[in-house]
Formats: C-alpha cells, sequence, structure tokens
C-alpha cells in the first residue's frame, strides 16, 4: 500500500527532462502521485510521466499548456538555466533568455496554477538557489535570477494570505548540484568543473528532490519557507 500523501494527487513539474526534476519525477511516480512533466523534450522524461510539451521562453506556449489541465495540486518550479554571464561584458541574450525561464515563466506558471487548484489548496515550490541567498564572485546575471525566486515566492506567500487561500507556496535553494545545468555555468572553464568534481562530494538531484519531498509531504497545518542545502564539502 502507498502511504504517501501524495498518492493520487496531481502533480506538475517543469524541467522534468534533466536534473533536479527528472529526479522529483522518479519519486513522485514510486508514490503513485499522477505526474505531468512540463518541457521541451517530453521523450526524455522518465516513465510513469504525462509529459506536456512547452518551451517556457514562450509565453504563448504557457498558456496553452495550461488550458489543457484540469485539477492541480502542486506545481514544482524546477526548470531553469545558467549561463556564466558577468554583469559587466556579458551577453544580454543570455540575461534574457535565463530571465524569462527563471523568472517570468516561473510566475507565470505560479499565476496560472492557482486557477487549477483544489478547494483544499496545494502547494507550489520554486527551486531557487544558494545563489539567491549571496552573490557568488562568478554569479553574474544568474544569481539575480534566483534572488528574484526567493522574492516572487514570498510575495506570492503574502498574497495568498491575504486573501485567506490554502495554497502555500516554498523554495528550495540548493549549492551545487551534479547535473547538466553546470556544463553551461562552468563552460569556457572545464577544469573548474573538472577540479570541482574531484574535489567535492557535490548533491545528487535525488538529494534536492528529497527536501523538495519534505515540503510537498509536510502536513498541510506545516508551512516549509525554504531549505537551504549544501554539499558538506561546499563552504560557501
Ligand atoms: N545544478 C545546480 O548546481 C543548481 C544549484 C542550485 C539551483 N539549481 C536550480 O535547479 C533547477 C534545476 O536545475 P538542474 O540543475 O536540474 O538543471 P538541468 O539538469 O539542466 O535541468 C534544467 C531543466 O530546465 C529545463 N528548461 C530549460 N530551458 C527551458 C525552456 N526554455 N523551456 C522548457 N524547459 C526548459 C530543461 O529542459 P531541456 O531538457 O528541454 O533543456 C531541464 O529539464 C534550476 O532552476 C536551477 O537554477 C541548480
Amino acid at each position: 500500500m502507498n502511504s504517501s500523501p501524495l498518492a493520487d494527487r496531481t502533480l506538475l513539474v517543469t524541467g522534468a527532462s534533466s536534473g533536479i526534476g527528472r529526479a522529483l519525477c522518479e519519486k513522485l511516480v514510486d508514490r503513485g502521485a499522477n505526474v505531468l512533466g512540463a518541457g521541451r523534450d517530453p521523450a526524455r522524461m522518465p516513465e510513469g510521466v504525462h509529459g506536456l510539451r512547452v518551451d517556457l521562453t514562450k509565453r504563448e506556449e504557457i498558456h496553452s499548456l495550461f488550458q489543457q489541465l484540469g485539477r492541480v495540486d502542486a506545481l514544482v518550479n524546477c526548470a531553469g538555466i545558467a549561463y556564466l554571464s558577468r554583469i559587466i561584458d556579458g551577453n544580454p541574450t543570455d540575461w534574457e533568455e535565463m530571465w524569462r525561464v527563471n523568472v517570468m515563466a516561473l510566475s507565470i506558471c505560479c499565476q496560472l496554477a492557482l486557477r487549477h487548484f483544489p478547494a483544499r489548496g496545494g502547494r507550489i515550490v520554486n527551486v531557487s538557489s544558494m545563489s539567491g541567498h549571496r552573490v557568488p564572485p562568478t554569479g553574474g546575471f544568474y544569481a539575480p535570477t534566483k534572488f528574484a525566486v526567493r522574492g516572487i515566492t514570498e510575495a506570492l506567500r503574502l498574497e495568498l494570505k491575504a486573501i485567506g487561500s490554502p495554497v502555500q507556496a516554498a523554495c528550495v535553494s540548493p549549492g551545487f548540484v551534479d547535473t547538466p545545468l553546470l556544463d553551461n555555468y562552468f563552460r569556457g572553464r572545464e577544469d573548474v568543473l573538472q577540479e570541482t568534481r574531484q574535489t567535492m562530494t557535490m548533491l545528487k538531484p535525488e538529494d534536492v528532490a528529497d527536501a523538495i519531498l519534505t515540503i510537498l509531504e509536510a502536513p498541510a497545518h506545516v508551512e516549509i519557507g525554504d531549505i537551504l542545502l549544501r554539499s558538506a564539502d561546499q563552504r560557501a
């Protein structure tokens, strides 16, 4: 018998094709949840996930995605991009893509998902980062997008309280997680990534998925605001 409170619940996960989102989807399927994965390539999503094609840089595609949906009990915004792109000389085209996916798409998904929650409420979990708590020297434009995720989640939480909504909003804020995202973040500095991998046991996507599950499976009277987690080997 599946004892998870998520059994038979419907959860929408963005970024379901890779990394943290993919690991989370696998765990949700194991728990007997009805998992809707949103992303550009449903074929790359794990078995048992109902894949929905969407390019999150395109606002009209996000609206079309939600038009297909019925009840949603939880939304987890995992999709994100991390280009190494400094303020002093980074390419604004990279900034724009990061802003669209990490901030705009996440916010629009939050807004649209609210129309699909049942009267008993549900949960929204947004993946921020330790780079949303302090700016690393190489954080560039990525770190501010993750500060924005925390700000948006707190604004949403307060707005939901103000209207008496039972929907909860939370963040998770991981340090380095060994996923393909790091290949972008370390592009041109592959030696640094290799050294980081050799000297540090990074978080695995499953570790972050477990933190998200802690939020999703908490009793309804427990509202978790943010979970900060980093590898025990990561100093800052
Ligand atoms: N890895 C880390 O060290 C780390 C640390 C802290 C926070 N985070 C955050 O964790 C979240 C997940 O990242 P990850 O590490 O799991 O990276 P990942 O393995 O690269 O996964 C990123 C996901 O975002 C999706 N995505 C990107 N652009 C998209 C678009 N335009 N439309 C639809 N989907 C799009 C990707 O889909 P495609 O397969 O279609 O590209 C992929 O499924 C991100 O928000 C990231 O900022 C990561």
